[in-house]
């Protein structure tokens, strides 16, 4: 069987260290890089779980050295919500694995060259890293197949009342993505992603099932639960980068929507915001649902990959 080739560009983080559990369990995938971002928490964080999180699952494939902070606005992290580690606390061990010695965007043009334009990518945090690529490498945007973002909200943002988090980081880079000629864009929305949202029996059911990595799984969901119901007061779980990750696997579970989208960048009132129309030229395809039974049963056999 021919694999697909993808890179994953992400910012773990707790729901991007589950998506990256959910990759790597997917035999239909190969992935050849996962490239950290400064995001939830800083740089020197989201590279090092990055690197702990490979080498914990056995993967075989590039960390480049990515950006420790935004294309222009100061760095904007959400330690709270990931835990100040950005794991929740929970200390994955050091493993020998390294940073690839070329930089995040350097790897992915390079990856994307080698895939011959079979290249898919998924961005589960913000944009930096793919827009310095698209910038360095004008012919980069021809040799992606397609992209995938974790990213905005048709709704009420999750950082202020407009915008979601991976957008507010850094707005420029994620307009950067949107104005590319890639092939395909995807962009899975927290509205969207809640479609699938998990509740704690759910959650229980498949994070808890017995495996290697269950310690690792169960503390994260039960991290994400707990962290859900005392700061939001919230009876379900939106694992945002988790569904990204399940609907560019597999997307005959998500229904999207084709829509024009652009970034606010300008008005600091509501800078990071989507702003998403059915009208003018559609250049984003925007999820609406995804098939919440299916997508249960994606993780319950990510589960069983890991007995
Ligand atoms: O707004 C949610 C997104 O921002 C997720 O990708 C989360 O990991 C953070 O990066
Ligand atoms: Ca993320």
């Amino acid at each position: 069987m021919n694999k697909r080739p993808i890179v994953i560009d992400c910012d773990p983080g707790v729901d991007d260290a589950l998506a990256i559990v959910l990759a790597n369990a997917c035999p239909e995938l190969e992935v050849k890089a996962i490239n950290p971002v400064a995001g939830n928490v800083p740089y020197s964080s989201t590279s090092e779980n990055t690197l702990r999180l490979v080498d914990y699952l056995g993967m075989d494939c590039r960390v480049g050295k990515g950006a420790d902070r935004p294309l222009l606005l100061e760095r904007f992290t959400a330690g709270k919500v990931h835990g100040l580690d950005g794991l929740g606390g929970y200390v994955l061990p050091k493993g020998s694995k390294d940073f690839d010695e070329k930089n995040a965007w350097d790897v992915l043009y390079e990856e994307a060259v080698k895939a011959k334009g079979e290249l898919e990518l998924i961005i589960l945090g913000p944009c930096t890293n793919v827009a310095i690529a698209l910038k360095a490498y004008p012919e980069l945007e021809n040799l992606i197949k397609s992209v995938t973002l974790m990213a905005g909200t048709r709704g009420k943002g999750n950082t202020n009342l407009f915008a979601e988090f991976n957008v507010r980081v850094d707005p420029h880079a994620t307009q950067i993505v949107l104005d590319s000629k890639i092939k395909e864009k995807y962009m899975c929305g927290l509205d969207g992603n809640l479609t699938v949202a998990l509740t704690r029996e759910e959650g229980d059911e498949i994070f808890g099932v017995e495996s290697r990595i269950t310690e690792f799984t169960d503390y994260i969901a039960k991290f994400i639960d707990h962290r859900n119901k005392s700061m939001w007061n919230l009876t379900v779980n939106n694992i945002n980068d988790l569904c990204a990750m399940a609907c560019m696997i597999d997307p005959s579970i998500a229904e999207y929507s084709d829509v024009n989208c652009h970034i606010e960048c300008f008005n600091m009132e509501s800078i990071g915001q989507t702003v998403i129309s059915e009208e003018g030229e559609k250049n984003l395809h925007y999820l609406i649902k995804a098939d919440k039974e299916r997508y249960m049963d994606m993780l319950k056999e990510m589960m069983r990959y890991y007995k």
